[in-house]
C-alpha cells in the first residue's frame, strides 16, 4: 500500500472512532453524570471511559499490532510499535461535567515518535479538525489556514490553567496578567485541543498554557502546523507533545509571545 493510501485508512479509523466517541457524548453531555475525582479538581466521568472504550475497540479491531496510549485506562505496547495512537476521549471534561458545550474527542497517530495524523471533533458544533503530515489541514471539508494578525497588540489568545492551579495561582496567573496588558482579549475555552484548533483555523492568534500531556495536544498540535501556525516552548525551543510548556501561534506574533512568556518562565527556574 502506498503511504497516501495508509494516511487514508489511518484517518478514516480515526473518523470512525472519534465519529463514534462524539455520538456518546452528545447523547449525555445535558444528562446527569456519574463522576470520579483522580485529583481535587481533576474529574472523570463514566462518559470519558465509555468514549475510550469505544474508541480502543475501533483502533485494536482495525490495527491489532498498534501501540495505543490513552488518557484513561490504556497504556499498551502493540507488536507493530512504531505506531502509536495517542487519544483523549473527552478534552474538556470539567467543561462536559457542567454541561457547558466547549468539548472534544482527540485522536492522534503517531509513526516513530512523529505525528502522522490528527483529528479533534467537536461533537456540539460537528466541527471536525483534522490534519495528516505534510498534506494540510481541514475544518470540515474546508482547507484551513491561521489568521493574519501580526502584532500582539491585535491578537486574540488563549489559555488553560493545569490542575495543579490551587498550589500555583500566581505562577500560572502572572503570565495572564503579562499577556492580559498586550493584547485584544485571553479566552480561557477549557478544552485544549480545541484551543489549538482555534488557533489552526484562526479564530485564535495564540494559546498557551503549561503542564498539558501528549493526549491533550498530540492531534492539536500537528493541525496547528498543517494549518501554516507555529508551535515552540515559552522560549522558542523547539516544541515536543512530552514537554512541559506549549505555546502555539499563527507564527506572525509568535517571537512576541516568546518575549513576554520567557523572562516568566525563566525567573520560575531561577
Ligand atoms: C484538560 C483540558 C483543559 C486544560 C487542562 C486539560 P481534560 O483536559 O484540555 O482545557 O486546561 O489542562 O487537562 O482533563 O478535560 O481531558
Ligand atoms: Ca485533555
Ligand atoms: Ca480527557
Amino acid at each position: 500500500m502506498s503511504i497516501h493510501a495508509d494516511i487514508e485508512n489511518f484517518m478514516s479509523v480515526a473518523w470512525e472512532a472519534t465519529n463514534a466517541a462524539g455520538a456518546i457524548i452528545r447523547a449525555n453531555w445535558q444528562q446527569p453524570k456519574t463522576i470520579d475525582y483522580k485529583g481535587a479538581i481533576d474529574l472523570v466521568t463514566s462518559v470519558d471511559r465509555e468514549c475510550e472504550r469505544k474508541i480502543i475497540d475501533v483502533i485494536r479491531r482495525n490495527f491489532p499490532d498498534h501501540s495505543i496510549l490513552a488518557e484513561e485506562e490504556t497504556d499498551v505496547q502493540g507488536a507493530q510499535s512504531q505506531y502509536r495512537w495517542i487519544v483523549d476521549p473527552l478534552d474538556g471534561t470539567t467543561n462536559f461535567v457542567h454541561s457547558y458545550p466547549q468539548f472534544s474527542v482527540s485522536i492522534a497517530l503517531e509513526q516513530n515518535g512523529r505525528v502522522i495524523v490528527g483529528l479533534v471533533y467537536d461533537p456540539i458544533r460537528n466541527e471536525c479538525f483534522k490534519a495528516a503530515l505534510g498534506q494540510g489541514a481541514t475544518l470540515n471539508t474546508n482547507a484551513m489556514r491561521i489568521s493574519l494578525v501580526d502584532e500582539l497588540d491585535k491578537s486574540l489568545l488563549a489559555t488553560g490553567f493545569p490542575y495543579d492551579r490551587r498550589d500555583f495561582a500566581d505562577f500560572y496567573l502572572s503570565y495572564s496578567k503579562a499577556f492580559m496588558t498586550r493584547c485584544q482579549g485571553i479566552r480561557r475555552g477549557g478544552s485544549a485541543a480545541l484551543d489549538l484548533c482555534y488557533v489552526a483555523c484562526g479564530r485564535l492568534d495564540g494559546f498557551w498554557e503549561l503542564k498539558l500531556k501528549p493526549w491533550d495536544i498530540a492531534a492539536g498540535s500537528l493541525i496547528v502546523t498543517e494549518a501554516g501556525g507555529k508551535l515552540s516552548d515559552f522560549s522558542g525551543k523547539p516544541f515536543s507533545i512530552r514537554g512541559h510548556e506549549t505555546l502555539a501561534t499563527n507564527g506572525l506574533i509568535h517571537d512576541e509571545m516568546v518575549r513576554v512568556a520567557s523572562p516568566i518562565a525563566k525567573a520560575h527556574v531561577d
